[in-house]
């Protein structure tokens, strides 16, 4: 019998594939049909290579999960080897070492957290957190249905994440399948109308005080990101105002699910930020950067009371109905866990602090252009929010994020703005000439559009 020729079903060559057929997120795809959109074929250290063999520094770390920049190195060597033992098993009655080990990790890792609910990714770990909490409460024979978030939240794009994460501009036209929602004000000094940052987080904490006391008995938990939001304009919390926030939680008997999915693991210079931040979490996720990137995996942790719960005979039906085919994928968990052992093995939280010092040094330079309203930074995220005449900025051509999407290829980097604030994100073991180019190229760009 002749033998099957693989290249005739493959199809086109990966680089010469027709750019048509997907459907890109977060993007208006007439705009990209216009574009000149580039083809990523390969990683290299913190650059991307696109089809032409351009080359483009990874300035988004590939949607803010990236930690050791692209190509070999011990994560991809655990992922090799554990795909060559065991690709995929369920966790639906069975275990699996790769998941198991994670766990223990993690547990060890994360103070007060006793068990480890996987998921494929941030937006399902909150989703599994939020029906942890409804759950919990029933449980306990005291059933409630509200919940708690702050404005400019953002959790993720499944029903029950945008609802808790509802940013107008996003979520406007799936309002029909959300659910309702009590939002609290964030504390976002520029342009709340306080002065005085402190003001802005009594005026924050008194607000929220008043909302869980008039939910008193019926909410079942406080949904908030720890330490910064990030997609809903890079606020950095001021001190004591999570602490605050998780005290507020406990005097009203509301469980708090913090959301650790973009800023844990080192984003902010703590690997924890709750710990940083002295707060008390009841259920605390993570993603992104728990793989380094490189496998689609999340954690929701809660702790023991949390999962006390849900202990009981299977008639009285208390057990969690939360479970995804790929929950717990070796692969991932194999991935976090080298991943997890590198940020050890090469003092990665040290690196952050220093490149974090760095990063705050370069601020002032954006203060000095004049289409600059303010400047935000903490660890390794900094927001640089633009505004013209007190109004958000518009250049006289295009949006200004389609200005910096394109200009930032020509000049070999990937930038993508959110709205009328640069988002200084990089992976989180950057170089420091890399950094450094990052640095300048927004640098550039804000000064090119302040004359546009
Ligand atoms: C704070 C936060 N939570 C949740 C999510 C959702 O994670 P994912 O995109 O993996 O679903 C994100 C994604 O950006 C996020 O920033």
């Amino acid at each position: 019998m002749a033998r099957l020729d693989l290249t005739e079903l493959s199809g086109p060559r990966l680089d010469e594939a027709d750019k048509r057929f997907v459907w890109h997120p977060y993007t208006q795809m007439s705009e990209w049909e216009r574009s000149d959109n580039r083809v990523i074929v390969r990683g290299e250290g913190f650059y991307l290579v696109d089809s032409e063999g351009r080359r483009y520094l990874d300035g988004t770390a590939s949607m803010w999960c990236n930690v050791w920049g692209h190509g070999p190195n011990e994560v991809v060597d655990a992922m090799r080897d554990q795909l060559s033992k065991l690709q995929h098993s369920t966790l639906f009655g069975l275990a699996s070492g790769p998941s198991t080990a994670l766990a223990e990790k993690l547990v060890k890792l994360a103070k007060g957290m006793d068990r480890v609910f996987y998921t494929d990714n941030g937006s399902t770990a909150i989703e599994a957190a939020m029906k942890m909490a409804l759950q919990y409460w029933r449980n306990r024979g005291k059933p409630r249905k509200e919940f708690v978030s702050l404005e400019r939240g953002y959790h993720g794009d499944t029903a029950g994440a945008m609802s808790v994460g509802y940013i107008e501009q996003f979520f406007g036209a799936y309002r029909p399948i959300l659910k309702k929602v009590h939002r609290v004000p964030g504390p976002l000094l520029y342009k709340s109308g306080f002065e005085d940052e402190r003001d802005l987080v009594e005026h924050c904490l008194e607000q929220t005080e008043k909302t869980l006391r008039k939910l008193r008995g019926k909410c079942a938990a406080l949904v908030m990101e720890s330490g910064a939001q990030i997609a809903g304009g890079v606020v950095i919390y001021p001190d004591r105002y999570q602490k605050k926030m998780s005290e507020l939680c406990e005097k009203h008997d509301t469980l708090l699910i913090l959301d650790e999915i973009a800023t844990g693991f080192g984003r902010l210079g703590n690997m924890t930020e709750y710990t940083a931040q002295r707060s008390k979490p009841d259920i605390v996720c993570f993603g992104k950067a728990l793989t380094a990137g490189y496998f689609p995996l999340a954690v929701a942790l809660a702790r023991k009371e949390v999962y006390d719960a849900f202990l009981g005979k299977y008639s009285e039906n208390k057990h969690l109905y939360h479970g995804h085919t790929f929950t717990g994928h070796p692969v991932g968990c194999a991935a976090a866990l080298a991943n997890l052992e590198l940020y050890e093995k090469r003092n990665l939280m040290q690196q952050i602090k220093d490149n974090s010092q760095y990063l705050q040094s370069r601020m002032r330079e954006f203060e000095e252009i004049g289409i600059v309203a303010d400047v935000r930074h903490k660890g390794l995220l900094a927001g640089i929010e633009l505004a013209r005449n007190g109004k958000p900025l518009y250049l006289k051509k295009e949006r200004f994020g389609q200005f910096v999407a394109r200009e930032s290829l020509r000049m070999g980097v990937h930038l993508r703005t959110l709205g009328n604030i640069m988002v200084v994100i990089p992976p989180l073991a950057i170089d420091r000439n890399s950094l450094e180019k990052l640095v300048d190229t927004h640098l550039e760009l804000a000064k090119k559009a302040e004359k546009l």
